[in-house]
C-alpha cells in the first residue's frame, strides 16, 4: 500500500486526555499507559505539558528516558521559557518532538493574548525557530484555527514552515466545525500555503458538538497526514477524537477515506480497557467500538441473523480489535492459564513475579467471590503493580434487604 495513504496517529491521552476534569494520573500509571501506546504501535506519544507542574515536568522526562522506538512530544506555548522545559524533559527521547502553539483566532488575540495579528505571526516564526535550535522534530499549532481567519491562518502557517516546524497542527479547538467546512479548510491549506510540501498536516479535533472523529476522518480524506487523538476520546471538556473510531473508521471505510494508519489493531481493546482503569473514566456501554455493548446484539431478529452470517448486521469482528468472544468465566477454579490471558487482553503486561503475585490475590478473592469481573481483576492488577498504599481496611460489614423492608448496611 502507498505510504502516501498512511495518516500518523498522534496520541494525546497523556496530555490533553489528562486535562478531563477529574482526571490525574501519577508516573508510573503515565509509564504503564505509555508502554501500552507502544504496543498500539501509535506514532507519536504527547506525554505531557511540562511548563504546567513539577509532576508533569518528572512524568514527561520519564517517558522520554523509558519508552523507545517511538516520537516522544511536549507542549508548549510560544515562550522560551516553556520550550526550554520542553526541550529538557524530552531530550533523552529516541525521537524528541517539542509542540509549539499559539491562538490564532481574533477572539483569542483580543480578548485571550491582546496582542495583534502581526504581534502572533512574529511570535509563531521566532519561537519555532527557537524550538528549532534543539530538535529537528519541532511541530506548530495554531489553536482555535477552525474559527480565524482563514488567509491570515494561511500566513501563521507559512512562516512557521519556514521557521522549520515540519509539522503543522490545525486545531478544532472548540469543536465548532462541521465535516465539509473541515475537509474544505483542509484543501485550501493545501492548495493556498506556498511552502505546505515541505511540513505534515496534523489536526486536533474536539468534541463538543459531537463531531470531533467526523471532522478528523474529513480532513485526512482531504490531505491531512497526522490526527490527533485519545483512547477513549477523553480530553478537555467533551473529550478529544477518539483514537479507536478514527482508526476503526479508516481501517472499516478504506474505500471511502483512502487512507489508513498502522496501528496495531488487536491492541485496541486492551489499550481502551488500561486507559479506562487508570483514568476511572467509565466507557459509556453504547460507545463505538469498545463500549460493552458494541458487539452485542439484542433483538431476535438480529440474533438470527448474525447466527447465520456475522456481516449481516456486523461491519467488524470483535477479534479484530483484541475483544475476546469466547470469555472464561473467572472463578476459583481457574488457574493460572486463563488467568494470565484474560491479563494480557486487558492490556496488562506483567513481570512473572507480579503474575504470580496478582494470582495470589486473585485466589483469595475468588474465594469470597463467586465470579471474578474484570473491573476486580484490574483492581487487583493496580494494586499488585502500582503498590497503591492501602488507606481503609474493611473491618466489619453488614447488609440487609427484602421485599418489603428498606435497604441497609453498616460498614
Ligand atoms: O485544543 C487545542 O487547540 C489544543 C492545542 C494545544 C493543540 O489542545
Ligand atoms: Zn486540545
Amino acid at each position: 500500500m502507498n505510504d502516501k495513504n498512511i495518516v500518523k496517529i498522534f496520541d494525546s491521552t497523556l496530555r490533553d486526555g489528562e486535562q478531563s476534569p477529574g482526571v490525574s494520573l501519577n508516573v508510573e500509571e503515565k509509564i504503564k499507559i505509555a508502554e501500552q501506546l507502544v504496543r498500539l504501535k501509535v506514532d507519536v506519544i504527547e506525554a505531557g505539558f511540562p511548563i504546567t507542574s513539577v509532576g508533569d515536568f518528572e512524568a514527561v522526562k520519564a517517558i522520554a528516558g523509558n519508552i523507545k522506538g517511538v516520537t516522544v512530544c511536549a507542549l508548549a506555548r510560544t515562550v522560551k521559557a516553556d520550550i526550554d522545559r520542553a526541550y529538557e524533559a524530552i531530550k533523552e527521547s529516541d525521537d524528541p518532538r517539542i509542540h509549539t502553539f499559539i491562538a490564532t483566532s481574533d477572539i483569542h488575540l483580543k480578548h485571550k493574548l491582546r496582542k495583534s495579528r502581526d504581534e502572533v505571526l512574529e511570535m509563531a516564526y521566532n519561537m519555532v525557530k527557537y524550538a528549532k535550535s534543539k530538535t529537528a522534530n519541532v511541530e506548530f499549532s495554531a489553536e482555535d484555527a477552525t474559527r480565524s481567519d482563514r488567509d491570515y491562518l494561511c500566513r501563521v502557517v507559512e512562516r512557521a514552515i519556514e521557521a522549520g516546524a515540519v509539522v503543522v497542527n490545525i486545531p478544532d479547538t472548540v469543536g465548532y466545525i462541521t465535516p465539509p467546512e473541515f475537509g474544505d479548510l483542509i484543501k485550501y491549506l493545501a492548495a493556498n500555503v506556498k511552502n505546505i510540501e515541505q511540513a505534515i498536516i496534523s489536526v486536533h479535533c474536539h468534541n463538543d458538538l459531537g463531531l470531533a472523529v467526523a471532522n478528523s476522518l474529513m480532513a485526512a480524506k482531504n490531505g491531512a497526514r497526522q490526527i490527533e487523538c485519545t483512547v477513549n476520546g477523553i480530553g478537555e471538556r467533551a473529550g478529544n477524537c477518539s483514537m479507536e473510531e478514527v482508526v476503526m473508521g479508516m481501517a472499516t471505510r478504506y474505500d471511502f477515506y483512502q487512507c489508513r494508519s498502522d496501528v496495531e489493531l488487536k491492541q485496541i481493546y486492551p489499550t481502551s480497557r488500561m486507559v479506562s482503569s487508570l483514568t476511572g473514566m467509565v466507557v459509556q456501554s453504547n460507545k463505538a467500538i469498545v463500549g460493552s455493548n458494541a458487539f452485542a446484539h439484542e433483538s431476535g431478529i438480529h440474533q438470527d441473523g448474525v447466527l447465520k452470517e456475522r456481516s449481516t448486521y456486523e461491519i467488524m469482528s470483535a477479534e479484530s480489535i483484541g475483544l475476546p468472544t469466547n470469555r472464561l468465566v473467572l472463578g476459583k477454579h481457574s488457574g493460572r492459564h486463563a488467568f494470565r490471558e484474560r491479563l494480557v487482553s486487558l492490556g496488562f503486561e506483567l513481570s512473572e513475579e507480579e503474575t504470580e503475585k496478582a494470582f495470589i490475590n486473585f485466589k483469595e478473592l475468588a474465594d469470597k467471590k463467586k465470579e471474578i469481573y474484570d473491573e476486580d481483576i484490574e483492581a487487583l492488577v493496580e494494586g499488585v503493580v502500582l503498590g497503591i498504599p492501602e488507606v481503609y481496611l474493611m473491618k466489619y460489614v453488614y447488609g440487609a434487604s427484602g421485599s418489603d423492608t428498606i435497604p441497609e448496611a453498616t460498614v
